[in-house]
């Protein structure tokens, strides 16, 4: 049999040991001889390594992890490349969310300006990513979640269309765990219908054995939104944060009952609110701070002292489904899942060149996208719009346009008027000197 060679790009994140726990379960039906993290930070990464070979380790003793910040030995022969870059770390997710806030506006890893800044700065690493792969590994898969993906997704199909990357998102995965525990199912009973962007998206239809179950989840979820009724196995979208985001989706389909939001629609569709519900002393980043990233390297720490291993971290749907992907691929499976492809008439009053997020069924040549009806005006007039801001933001990243960025920013839908956009632009470029092209 097989065995397979995983490098991790952005070894050092804090969902490694997560990723190679998920992957050792799986070992008997997925066998992997090593695990090589490439990260730009030796240090954070030397210490996840420590964790990550721990983990590997208790399962078994013959997988080889290893770490270095060379591309060429740690992409050189591996089969997949996972790929979870935090380009400025959470020091500039903070700044992503406290600059908009402190103007009145959403401040998120991912979505509006927050998402934009982070984009500006994880193009040009990503692109790079790419090439590393085509020169060091040109047979492997590039399976991503570095975010925004969004963003990330149509840079690199504009910039590198023939690389082998396939863009993924665990919100999905998360939400329909949450369906299938409302409906008190198991996720793999469940089968959604799904379109629109990453992190803009709605579910149309939820399946149980071939039958519908939307007027259920309509009914529970117009009250608890994504609040299940006892505690949820979604342990990474559960604190207090990701409540108020899973509620916010009970307002979001009281507004519009025809079908459920991803939660990230909050941030486009009830901006106000989420800026209300805001601390803006404390934003997501300090307690991602001070919780998910305190306690693994709280927990390395310890296991560097006394070599007791106490995990303090989860493996998740995030884990569970990036290793799920890339045994679809290994296997040629034809497995469905929600990818983020590029459209090319599977929506068919889309754009085919939209990176969209959408069904798909994967094979060893990569994903089959479904093909979809189209879709009505409201969801498209929203769809066009995020997309023309997505699509301009890649371009001032490229051409290094001002005009262009403030463009994109003025279009987004997080903000209520072109001089806001250019206050919090002007910013997040000054905020931003060190990671982002010159924007002229
Ligand atoms: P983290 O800061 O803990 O880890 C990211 C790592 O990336 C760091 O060790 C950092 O040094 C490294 N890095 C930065 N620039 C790099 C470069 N150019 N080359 C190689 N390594 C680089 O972040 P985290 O909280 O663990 O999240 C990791 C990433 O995964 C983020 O982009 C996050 O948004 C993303 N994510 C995406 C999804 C999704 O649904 N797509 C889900 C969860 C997390
Ligand atoms: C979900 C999204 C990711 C995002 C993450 C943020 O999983 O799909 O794209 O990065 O949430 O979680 P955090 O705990 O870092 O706020
Ligand atoms: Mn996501």
């Amino acid at each position: 049999m097989k065995t397979f060679k995983i490098a991790v790009a952005g070894g050092g994140s804090t969902y490694t040991p997560g990723i190679a726990k998920a992957l050792m379960l799986k070992k008997d039906e997925f066998p992997i001889s090593e695990i090589r993290l490439y990260d730009v930070d030796a240090e954070r990464q030397r210490k996840v390594a420590l964790m990550t070979e721990k983990v590997v380790a208790e399962f078994d003793d013959n997988v080889k992890v290893s770490h270095t910040t060379n591309p060429k030995e740690a992409f050189e022969g591996a089969d997949f490349i996972f790929a979870q870059l935090r380009v400025g770390g959470n020091a500039m997710r903070e700044k992503d969310e406290k600059i908009p806030f402190s103007h009145g506006v959403v401040g998120q890893e991912t979505c509006g300006p927050g998402g934009m800044a982070y984009g500006l700065r994880t193009i040009a690493p990503m692109i790079e990513l790419c090439d590393f792969a085509a020169e060091h590994a040109p047979e492997a898969w590039i399976i991503n979640y570095s975010n925004p993906a969004a963003i990330v997704a149509e840079a690199l199909r504009k910039e590198r269309p023939n690389a082998r990357i396939l863009n993924i998102c665990d919100m999905p995965i998360g939400m329909m765990l949450r369906m299938a525990e409302i409906l008190g199912v198991e996720k793999d009973e469940i089968e959604v219908d799904y379109f629109g962007l990453n992190h803009f998206g709605w579910f149309t239809d939820v399946y149980v054995k071939g039958e519908s179950r939307m007027e259920e989840l309509r009914e529970y979820m117009s009250v608890n939104g994504l609040v299940t009724p006892a505690q949820s196995k979604d342990l990474q979208h559960s604190d207090v944060d990701w409540i108020k985001a899973h509620t916010n989706v009970a307002k979001m389909l009281q507004l519009f009952p025809e079908y459920i939001p991803s939660s990230y629609l909050q941030y486009y569709l009830i901006p106000k609110t989420v800026v209300e519900q805001t601390n803006l002393d404390y934003t997501r980043a300090n307690r991602v701070m001070d919780n998910r990233e305190k306690n693994l390297f709280d927990s390395i720490a310890q296991l560097e002292e006394t070599g007791e291993l106490k995990e303090g971290f989860n493996v998740g749907v995030h884990g569970t489904f990036i290793v799920d992907v890339a045994m679809a691929i290994a296997y040629d499976k034809r497995e469905r899942f929600l990818l983020i492809v590029e459209n090319n008439g599977a929506i068919p009053n889309l754009p085919d060149d939209a990176m969209v997020e959408i069904p798909a069924y994967v094979t060893n040549r990569g994903p089959e996208p479904i093909r979809l009806n189209p879709i009505s005006l409201f969801y498209k007039g929203l769809i066009e719009q995020q997309l023309a801001s997505e699509k301009l933001l890649v371009e001032a990243a490229i051409e290094g346009s001002y005009q262009k960025a403030l463009q994109a920013f003025a279009l987004n839908k997080t903000f209520p008027s072109a001089e806001v956009a250019k206050i919090v632009l002007d910013d997040l470029i000054e905020a931003n000197k060190e990671f982002w092209p010159v924007l002229n």
